[in-house]
Order: C-alpha cells, then structure tokens, then sequence
C-alpha cells in the first residue's frame, strides 16, 4: 500500500468538479441503485465524486474512504465548501485501506474506484497486490452489486479479475490508455469463467 506523495496529493486536490462530474454523466445512464443504497467509495481523493453521487442518486449511505488521513482531511476541507450548511447525513468519510477494507462482508451496494486501483503497489504498473484489492471489493459487495472504477494500468488483467468471477461488464469506455468500467456482481456465487461482453460503450 502506498501513499501518495505531496506533489501527488496537491494535483489531486486541485482538482475541479468536472472529471467528476462527468464521470457521473457517464454511470449514471447505467447504474442502478436498490432503494436506501448504501455505497463505498475507496480512494476518495478530494471527495468531490462522493457529491455528486450523493446529490444525483441520493443513496442512504455513502461512505467516502481514503489510506491517507490527510486526504481525508483534505476532502472533508473541500466538501465543506460544497456544502456549507453541513455534509448531507448520508455522506461520512473514514480511513480505510483497499487491501484490508475493515467492513463486514456484502456490506454495499455499490462499490467505487477511480484511479485508484494502481496504488496496491510503490511500483503502480505492479499488478501483484490489484487481485486482493478486488477480492476485498468483492467481499464488501452485495451480490448483484455494482462495481466502478477508473484506470489506466493492468485494465484487461482487472476485466479478466472480473469476469472470471461471473460479473457483467454492464458499461464501458476506454479513452487511450484510460478505462472507466461499470461491472455487476452475479447474484450467486461464482464458479464459472463468464464471457460477458460490455453492453454498451459511449463516450465519456
Ligand atoms: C490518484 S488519487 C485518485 C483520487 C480520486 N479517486 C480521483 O479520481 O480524483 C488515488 C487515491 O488513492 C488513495 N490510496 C492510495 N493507496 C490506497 C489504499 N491502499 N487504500 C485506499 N486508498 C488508497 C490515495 O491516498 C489517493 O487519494
């Protein structure tokens, strides 16, 4: 597991609402919340995702996680300005660590990580510890939950992780080296290798 270092941690937190806000628009045309969702988020960087999905969906839960306490911090600072009057009751933050997620197992609804799942390792093309960051996802997740995520690095070895636990590539878009992915848990429990193919690929 890795922090990132303050250079990193400064372009995070510079960063505006429009990647955020897009990569909304663009799961939002596919994903699918049961009534009083309860999502996770890992790597929430500045928090400004958490927002959007909290404001646009309105799940009954919505815990914003990140390793580094600073970034939690940091992202508590940034959604104070969003929200003034107080964060909505449905958004709280905490730390945790995407290799030892400290949540009983089928605990949500939804699952999301963008860019963050090339930090299981100080060398980020390094796709050793990516399946124990997965296998923590997918133990937190409910079946039929849905997992997102962002991209860049080992993107077919994660699609591969994925399907060959019978999930369903429900949306995805790939922008050079960049994907973004909608995958949905399969209401059982996996046995088969699936051969899934993306429903749908818009862009983003
Ligand atoms: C590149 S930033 C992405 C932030 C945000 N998701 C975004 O897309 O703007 C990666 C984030 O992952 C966090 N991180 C690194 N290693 C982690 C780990 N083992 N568990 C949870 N978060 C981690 C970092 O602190 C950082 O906030």
């Amino acid at each position: 597991m890795t922090e990132m270092n303050a250079i990193s941690r400064f372009f995070v937190n510079l960063r505006t609402g429009r990647a955020s806000r897009r990569r909304f628009q663009w799961l939002s045309r596919s994903l699918r919340l049961p009534p009083h969702a309860s999502c996770l988020e890992i790597g929430c960087g500045n928090g400004d995702f958490a927002a959007r999905l909290v404001d646009g969906l309105a799940p009954e839960r919505y815990l914003a996680t990140d390793l580094d306490p600073r970034q939690i911090e940091a992202a508590r600072r940034h959604l104070s300005r969003l929200y003034p009057h107080g964060l909505p009751t449905a958004l709280d933050l905490q730390t945790a660590d995407m290799l030892a997620l400290p949540f009983p197992g089928d605990s949500f609804d939804a699952v999301f990580a963008f860019n963050v799942l090339h930090h299981t390792s100080a060398e980020h093309g390094d796709f050793t510890n990516v399946p124990r960051a997965l296998a923590e996802v997918d133990r937190v997740l409910r079946p039929r939950g849905n997992f997102a995520y962002q991209d860049f690095l080992n993107t077919e070895k994660i699609r591969a992780w994925l399907t060959g636990r019978a999930y369903t590539i429900a949306a995805m878009e790939r922008r050079w080296r960049r994907e973004i992915v909608l995958a949905v848990k399969s209401a059982t429990t996996p046995g088969s290798v699936s051969d899934a193919k993306p429903s749908e690929t818009r862009a983003l």
